[in-house]
């Protein structure tokens, strides 16, 4: 397959960039893709998620269905991803499917996934696998998901077989997805199953989810000593609203919850950090908001979001935060980095373009100074399920009709094709 560059590309760079030569990232440098389990496969029966859908919990009642289809066919989506010049791919292995009982494994889920995992380095591209992406087995949910102390034990026994059963495969694994974002939007803001809102609950649920980072990471080093392991955090970016203590001191409470609590656990147990970035908050202290701890997270009107429709919801289009979020950890951890995942939901692809082009442009800042980062995966391939927001937020490089299964490509793939392929921004003059 050959990427059909858009005539409009080069004017986009030349908009937005004013580089005068081309921004080159280090050799090897990895250029992915990202994906999740759920998101894509379709009919993941065996899991909460499916379960929230069927009750009509997301956006207009949207369900996952058959998803991207990738359980019968990842391999379309992986032609793609490979036509794009890409060299790696982030996706997630489904829990419910290798362990749908609790002690049974089943052989054939394994099977599939060495067909994708093996598709994906046919195709040239490293994968990166992560072993929890914010779904349960059913039978995990019925003894309290990670709100019971055992679940992150019984998370290990899984991670022990799948890891035993794929590691030919692969050598770099992302333990647990997004700790904060589970435990909040499932047991804070209950937006999310099992839809819950208590504090307690909460921070429970959080240092479960560590812990089941801790355990995997050595499980996979005791099978694998020389296999990288990663957690995935969602930084999030935020600046007070206002120099007014409260505000202030609102932003540094809720930093240190939101990042913090991660970042001063993760040293001893972890190869590299893996960091979601997506934009930043304004933050203020509101006495009306108990549920969400009196903070108020909010974008003042005059600056740029995402215009998918929800508005406030995404934060503010910062591609500096990206250059923050990374020297920060790196100051902290002094761990490689791999940013893995960053995006935007734009169904019309409109700000996409600049987005890609200005965050990546941070990325390469952070590396001028030092800051050791090996690659980054764009969430996401194709449009996926969006969990709450269902169908109705478009992430993909390839826009997808879930209707028929139709892809189209987005200018915003053909320029990260670009991208990717000259390990560099080129500098508009170099444009075709
Ligand atoms: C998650 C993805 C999600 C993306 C966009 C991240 O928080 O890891 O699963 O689709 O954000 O909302």
């Amino acid at each position: 397959m050959t990427v059909q560059y858009d005539i409009g590309l080069s004017a986009h760079i030349r908009r937005h960039t004013t580089l005068p030569e081309p921004l080159r990232f280090p050799p090897g440098f990895l250029w992915g893709t990202a994906t999740s389990a759920h998101q894509v496969e379709g009919q993941n029966t065996n899991n909460q998620w499916w379960v929230w859908e069927q009750q009509g919990r997301c956006w207009h009642g949207d369900v996952s269905g058959d998803a991207c289809g990738w359980w019968r066919d990842a391999e379309g989506d992986l032609d793609r991803a490979a036509a794009l010049g890409t060299n790696a791919h982030r996706m997630s292995i489904e829990w419910s499917r290798i362990e749908p009982e609790e002690g049974t494994f089943d052989r054939s889920a394994i099977h599939r996934y060495r067909e994708i995992i093996g598709g994906i380095i046919q195709r040239g591209m490293t994968p990166m696998i992560t072993l929890h992406h914010f779904t349960n087995p059913l039978w995990v949910e019925a003894q309290g998901a990670w709100l019971n102390p055992a679940t992150p034990k019984r998370f290990a026994r899984f991670v022990a077989y799948a890891v035993e059963a794929l590691g030919d495969l692969c050598n770099l694994w992302c333990t647990v997805n997004e700790p904060t974002v589970y435990a909040a939007l499932s047991y804070l803001q209950g937006i999310w199953p099992p839809g819950r809102r208590n504090i307690l609950q909460a921070l429970r649920v959080f240092a479960n989810l560590m812990r089941g980072h801790e355990l995997a990471a050595q499980t996979v080093h005791r099978q694998h000593p020389a296999h990288r392991v990663g957690i995935v955090h969602h930084k999030r970016v935020l600046d007070p609203a206002s120099p007014a203590s409260h505000d202030v001191l609102t932003t540094v409470m809720y930093d240190y919850l939101v990042n913090g609590l991660v970042l001063r656990r993760l040293r001893e147990t972890s190869d590299f950090f893996g960091l979601n970035y997506y934009s930043r908050d304004h933050i203020a202290f509101d006495l009306r908001r108990p549920y969400h701890l009196f903070i108020r997270r909010f974008t003042p009107p005059h600056l740029e979001q995402s215009d998918a429709g929800m508005e406030g919801a995404f934060g503010e289009i910062y591609p500096n935060g990206l250059y923050r979020a990374l020297k920060r950890v790196y100051r902290w951890l002094k761990l490689p980095i791999y940013v893995t995942e960053t995006g935007l939901p734009d169904e019309d692809d409109n700000q996409r373009p600049r987005f890609l082009l200005n965050h990546l442009e941070s990325v390469h800042r952070a590396i001028q100074e030092g800051i050791d980062v090996r690659g980054v995966f764009i969430w996401s391939l194709v449009d996926n399920f969006e969990w709450a927001e269902g169908w109705g937020l478009r992430f993909g490089l390839y826009a997808l009709n879930e209707r028929t299964g139709e892809r189209r490509m987005r200018p915003s793939a053909a320029l990260y094709a670009i991208i990717a392929r000259a390990n560099a921004i080129p500098a508009p003059g170099a444009l075709p």
